[in-house]
């Protein structure tokens, strides 16, 4: 039996990393997934590992910075598997500039793929996830089972990092926004809870090369692995298994939490 047999889960940016893991944990626990990707390539092939794996998967490579494109997503996930349970806000992107260096394009190109698609995603999902359990707890005086939001902060925002203005400005309006969320969504038993990974081993962490938008200069990638307390990075799985723990019913109770999972990074808590 699976942790999450006979749930629909929308997962965003899960055509890599960490996103990409939990679309395939959450398949193999028994979800329906929605691999929502901007990109289709990675997005089409993690649908694939998860088809050659045996899960049910549907891949949309809508761009929920745009609500339209967010709620298109959401009809086809319910009309392709009746019903929507679980979303996992993951999508995000760094763009580093020092502060004084920071510009408006930069500023916002983070802002919209942080928290602008956590914003529509959710959003878009209030029917989904809201509509029916308004209408159990009109009907029966609860709703019949708990419904969960994820998001995604990063320990950058706990922590502040340099560079990272844009990004840690994003990353701490996710933990705003998911806790007005639990106490909005509590009544209707929709779960609100933030992970906020530490240094996990992704495109984002990799070595920074030479003319690339992405990574981390490779000083800095040691640096970090000083201050690890469990001597090493993340992988996509660890932060996985918390989104996991956090949709299945064993985080029933738990709601409004933001849950660093960074291997005792100091100062990342
Ligand atoms: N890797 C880390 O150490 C780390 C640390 C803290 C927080 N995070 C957060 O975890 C999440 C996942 O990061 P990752 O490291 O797996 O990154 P990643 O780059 O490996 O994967 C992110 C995916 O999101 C996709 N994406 C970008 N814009 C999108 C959009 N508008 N809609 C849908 N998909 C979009 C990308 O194409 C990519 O495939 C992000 O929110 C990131 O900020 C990561």
């Amino acid at each position: 039996m699976g942790r999450l047999d006979g749930k629909v889960a929308v997962i965003t940016g899960s055509g890599r990393g960490i996103g990409r893991a939990t679309a395939e944990l959450f398949a193999k626990e028994g979800a329906a997934v929605v691999v929502n990707d901007v990109d289709p390539e990675p997005a089409e092939e993690a649908g694939q590992a998860i088809k050659d794996a045996g899960g049910e998967v549907m891949v949309s490579t809508d761009n929920t910075v745009n609500l339209d494109e967010a709620r298109r997503m959401m009809e086809a996930a319910a009309n392709q598997f009746g019903k929507i349970d679980i979303v996992v806000n993951n999508a995000g992107i760094t763009r580093d500039k020092t502060f004084h260096n920071m510009d408006d394009e930069l500023w916002n190109f983070v802002l919209d793929i942080n928290l602008k698609t956590a914003f529509h995603t959710s959003m878009a999902a209030m029917p989904y996830l809201r509509e029916p359990a308004k209408k159990e707890k009109q009907e029966q005086g609860r709703p019949a089972y708990h419904r969960k939001v994820n998001f995604t902060t990063s320990t950058a925002f706990l922590q502040g990092n340099a560079g990272q203005a844009n990004y840690t400005a994003a990353k701490g309006a996710i933990v705003g926004l998911m806790r007005t969320l639990a106490r909005e969504l509590g009544p209707f038993h929709i779960n609100c809870n933030a992970v906020a990974p530490g240094f996990i081993e992704t495109r984002l962490t990799a070595s920074k090369q030479e003319g690339s938008d992405m990574g981390v200069p490779e000083a800095t990638r040691q640096m970090a692995l000083m201050v690890i307390g469990l001597g090493y990075y993340g992988r996509p799985e660890d932060v996985a298994k918390v989104h996991l723990f956090l949709a299945g019913e064993d985080a029933d109770y738990v709601s409004g939490v933001v849950l660093p999972v960074s291997g005792a990074l100091l100062g990342g808590m």
